[in-house]
């Protein structure tokens, strides 16, 4: 990889929500470690000064950071700040200015993506594109029909090499461990495929609800929030065939590829469901029919994987936090000792949250004169816990130009073809109780897979 450093990087958004839960943390363990020394400039329409932008940068890194340690300090060295509306030409020249002799800013854009377009333009008019690179945050659009514009509108100006997508899934250390285990270890290979793999399934459960986001949730739903993107890369890591070669590229390339043999999601093959109460939130319309909870059957037309039922579900105010991807094999050919258990052989990935964790199910002897066995787990964790959060992984990699980690054009259009026909005729939502497992219909739907398991 020969793409140079990053030697500013601009955040657009810098007094919103994102910028203070995640990336200023992350920039100030980016500073720790050594990643990130280079000037920093926060851009707002907020009517804010520098030294307000720095209390907020503070409260922040106590709030959701180290607290206010010698790496807080170096990044608030490193801060600048321009306020201006961004269709505004004389907000990016002040931009340019205050960038000085920087020839490869990475400009990060923590907006919401209807200002991407003015953004990018206002940029590339002030001649800031050339030999930079962009961060654009999900949502990447809306269907398919939104983010070919928005990919249309960021090629205008760059190039897709200089374009990263963030999906923070992809920097989670548990999703590159699914990668890892799989093609660094020779046992699993013979079994993952459709001959021993009876049915995949992965729960996204968060015991949180909409907290405030009430108006922005509604634009959304839990198909476009994280399925449309965390979940199916979470699946693309899980299914696709070993990358040819090394490098960013090859990796993305398969992908896509699992991406383009998922067939689009039919009305028949989808649960929505609605926690009670959502329809209070703030920001909440009385008449809601956004989901909260998804749950939905996918076929993957591939060599490999023709005719394995994949089951994802996701949803809010459910009865734990916890996401978790289940790979149930098939039963031994015959019974020797008369067992009659189902689901005795499958493996477990944690995914989230916090630690990584593998478990492979089996059946064992129970102590005593009988062959009789009881369901056992073979499991690792990685008991400290990620050393990196997502966000400052990508955030370093972009920083670096190293796209390996982030969704390509291609990839992001190619999920979004297999949401597309519902999001377009989406069927009714169903009300589930808050604190359960969503509505009894997503329970039916995996009913002859076994059911869905509760995340340990
Ligand atoms: C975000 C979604 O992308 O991911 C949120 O917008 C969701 O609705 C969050 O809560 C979950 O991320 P994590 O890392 O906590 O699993």
């Amino acid at each position: 990889m020969n793409a140079p450093a990053s030697d500013a990087l601009v955040l657009f958004g810098a007094t919103g929500d994102l910028a203070y839960r995640k990336i200023f943390p992350a920039l100030q363990s980016l500073v720790r470690s050594g990643r990130l020394a280079v000037p920093v400039v926060g851009m707002a329409r907020s009517g804010w000064t520098l030294a307000q932008l720095r209390a907020r940068v503070e409260a922040s890194l106590t709030e959701h950071g180290a607290g206010l340690d010698d790496a807080a300090a170096r990044l608030l060295a490193l801060l600048g700040y321009v306020d201006g509306d961004y269709r505004d030409a004389a907000t990016h020249r002040s931009l340019r200015a205050a960038l000085g002799a920087a020839r490869h800013p990475l400009h990060y854009l923590a907006v919401p993506p209807s200002l991407f377009a003015t953004v990018i333009e206002g940029i590339a008019e002030a001649g800031g594109a050339e030999g930079a690179r962009v961060v654009v945050e999900k949502p990447f659009g809306r269907d398919l029909a939104s983010a070919q514009a928005l990919n249309a509108a960021l090629h205008r100006r760059f190039a897709e090499a200089s374009v990263f997508r963030i999906d923070h899934y992809l920097g989670k250390e548990a999703v590159q461990n699914l990668l890892y285990f799989r093609f660094a270890n020779a046992f699993l290979e013979p079994l993952w495929n459709r001959n021993h793999v009876g049915s995949i399934q992965i729960t996204m459960a968060e015991e949180i609800g909409v907290q405030g986001r009430g108006r922005f949730y509604e634009e959304v739903g839990a198909l476009r929030d994280v399925v449309q993107n965390h979940m199916l890369q979470v699946l693309a890591h899980l299914v696709m065939e070993p990358p040819v070669g090394a490098g960013a590229e090859a990796l993305r390339d398969e992908k896509v590829k699992v991406f383009r043999g998922i067939r689009p999601l039919a009305a028949a093959d989808l649960v929505r469901g609605q926690y009670q109460g959502y329809r209070a939130e703030d920001g909440v319309a009385a008449d809601s029919q956004v989901e909260t909870f998804v749950a939905l059957r996918l076929h993957l037309d591939s060599w490999r994987w023709a005719g394995v039922p994949i089951y994802i579900r996701a949803g809010k105010r459910m009865a734990a936090t916890a996401t978790e991807v289940l790979v149930q094999l098939e039963r031994p050919p015959q019974q020797v000792f008369g067992e009659a258990a189902a689901a005795a052989n499958y493996l477990r990935f944690r995914v989230g949250p916090d630690r990584v964790a593998i478990a492979i199910g089996a059946l064992s002897k129970r102590s005593g004169a009988a062959m009789v066995g009881e369901p056992v787990e073979l499991y690792v964790c990685n008991e400290r816990g990620p050393e990196m959060s997502a966000y400052e992984r990508l955030i370093g990699d972009a920083l670096a130009g190293d796209p390996t980690l982030f969704a390509r054009e291609d990839g992001v259009e190619a999920a979004w073809r297999i949401v597309d026909p519902v999001l377009a005729a989406p069927p009714p939502v169903k009300i589930y109780a808050a604190a359960g497992w969503g509505p009894p219909e997503a329970d039916a739907m995996i009913a002859a897979c076994g059911g869905w398991r509760r995340p340990a």
